[in-house]
């Protein structure tokens, strides 16, 4: 199912479109928004960002979730359940 993803961040809000089974990281990219991100995979937590609304699942098992609390999501490994809103700090 594709989604909307709005973005929030400091001074603007954008809206992108997360076709499915594509990752957030990959459609932030893919539309030009910058984040911080590293290994990719789950691990690092660098793309940790705050999920202010909507559901996302995890594309991996091995996902470091206890680095991060209920209301953040790890962007790099996880895709959209519903159109979702994000605030990246
Ligand atoms: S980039 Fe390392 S956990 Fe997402």
């Amino acid at each position: 199912m594709d989604c909307v993803c709005v973005v929030r961040s400091e001074n603007r809000t954008r809206k992108i479109g997360v076709v499915s089974g594509e990752t957030i990281l990959d459609a932030l990219i893919k539309n030009n928004v910058r984040t911080k991100y590293s290994c990719g995979s789950g691990i690092c937590t660098l793309c940790k960002v705050e999920l202010i609304s909507g559901e996302v699942e995890y594309t991996r098992k091995k996902v470091n979730l206890e680095k991060i609390k209920e209301n953040e999501v790890l962007i790099c490994c996880a895709k959209v359940s519903s159109d979702i809103t994000i605030h990246l700090g």
